[in-house]
């Protein structure tokens, strides 16, 4: 980013000599996304993160599909930038089906057969979820879709970066990706659109990023993002990631025994997220009790009622045992010491083992 601010602060779109090194530096950040997501340089659109990016294509579908009512099947534990896109589509007169997940969060494939009809415009199933870091099986569910003919997307926001997210292994025809998810900075992102499939544009203006995203692209924030995307081709940390998570949830289950409980799946899940319930407690008050560590609930507390997140309530996770969910993140800096630290800041909070 400072070479770029430095050298190649033109328009990417001008062909003159402020122009041309600030378009090949966006033209070699679509290119080192590619090279992640193992597709054509031509298939990604820069856009300004996750949101837009799912944004994009469902109301992109929606608008260039023209079913009147058309159908969009989804899951019941989608982050807002999909469940709120997808409810403003219900508003114009789509029908929307979420489908239900089990208390892993894990979708079940059959269910997506079962939801199939013949006016179903559109399956969009995230790759890992954002508050247990439970990995769906998109493999199997692009299967179904191509089978029937149906355009398929995966929000990859959270698993980009963290586990293989390759466009073909996957099967996938659209994969929205956050920058910041993946270590570039907040504001950037990508949408990968499989080649001669057609969407509406969500930003109509110049024809920027092949007519499919109007706007001048920032070469400063591709040229983070496509640096990101360099970087995660080597995902050879997230070893260690993944056991430093399961020595946090070792030494949790060591200090409060049956009182802490996993939300989410042991084994298909992404190797940096934790998301336990501390039975008896509030997720926020123990939080607050501890500034120093940066971690995040899965409740909100209104007037004194604690609310559960979607995805809690849809895992049918009870009010009692979902109060006291605290989400870990972890990520390539995280350190053993940290981990150590933090099991033992949480256990005299928490009480005795039971
Ligand atoms: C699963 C998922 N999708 C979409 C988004 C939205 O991404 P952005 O904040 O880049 O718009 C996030 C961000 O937290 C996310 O976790």
């Amino acid at each position: 980013m400072q070479g770029t601010m430095q050298h190649a602060f033109g328009n990417p779109s001008s062909t003159h000599w402020a122009g041309t090194p600030a378009y090949a530096i966006v033209d070699s950040a679509r290119r080192q996304v590619a090279g992640l997501l193992g597709c054509k340089p031509a298939e990604v659109v820069f856009t300004s993160g996750g949101s837009e990016s799912n944004n994009q294509v469902l109301k992109g579908i929606y608008f260039a599909s023209q079913v009147p009512g058309s159908h969009i099947i989804t899951t019941s534990i989608e982050h807002p930038a999909i469940v709120e896109p997808c409810r403003f589509l219900e508003r114009l007169g789509a029908r929307i089906t979420w489908l239900p997940v089990d208390a892993t969060a894990c979708i079940n494939p059959d269910d997506l057969i079962r939801s199939i009809t013949a006016d179903t415009t559109l399956i969009s199933i995230m790759h890992a979820n954002n508050e247990t870091g439970t990995i769906q099986p998109i493999e199997e569910c692009a299967q179904i879709a191509r089978e029937h003919g149906i355009p398929f997307h995966t929000d990859a926001a959270q698993s980009v970066g963290k586990i293989p997210a390759r466009v073909d292994d996957l099967g996938v025809d659209f994969l929205s990706i956050a920058g910041h998810k993946l270590y570039a900075p907040k504001g950037i992102g990508a949408l990968y659109i499989r080649e001669g499939t057609k969407l509406e544009p969500l930003i109509h203006g110049a024809g920027h990023e092949l007519g499919r995203r109007a706007g001048t692209e920032s070469a400063l924030l591709t040229a983070a993002l496509g640096q990101a995307c360099e970087l995660a081709q080597d995902l050879s940390a997230m070893a260690r990631i993944r056991a430093l998570r399961n020595q946090l949830w070792t030494g949790l289950k060591e200090g409060c025994g049956n009182r802490v409980v996993l939300n989410g799946h042991a084994g298909k899940c992404l190797p940096n997220t934790l998301n336990v319930s501390f039975a008896g407690h509030i997720g926020n008050e123990i939080l607050a009790q501890i500034p120093e560590l940066a971690a995040s609930t899965g409740s909100a507390c209104h007037s004194g009622r604690v609310e559960l997140s979607p995805v809690l309530q849809a895992m049918g996770i009870s009010p009692e045992v979902g109060a006291g969910a605290v989400r870990f993140s972890l990520g390539r800096t995280t350190t053993t010491e940290e981990i150590e630290e933090v099991i033992k800041m949480l256990i005299p909070l928490l009480g005795k083992r039971a």
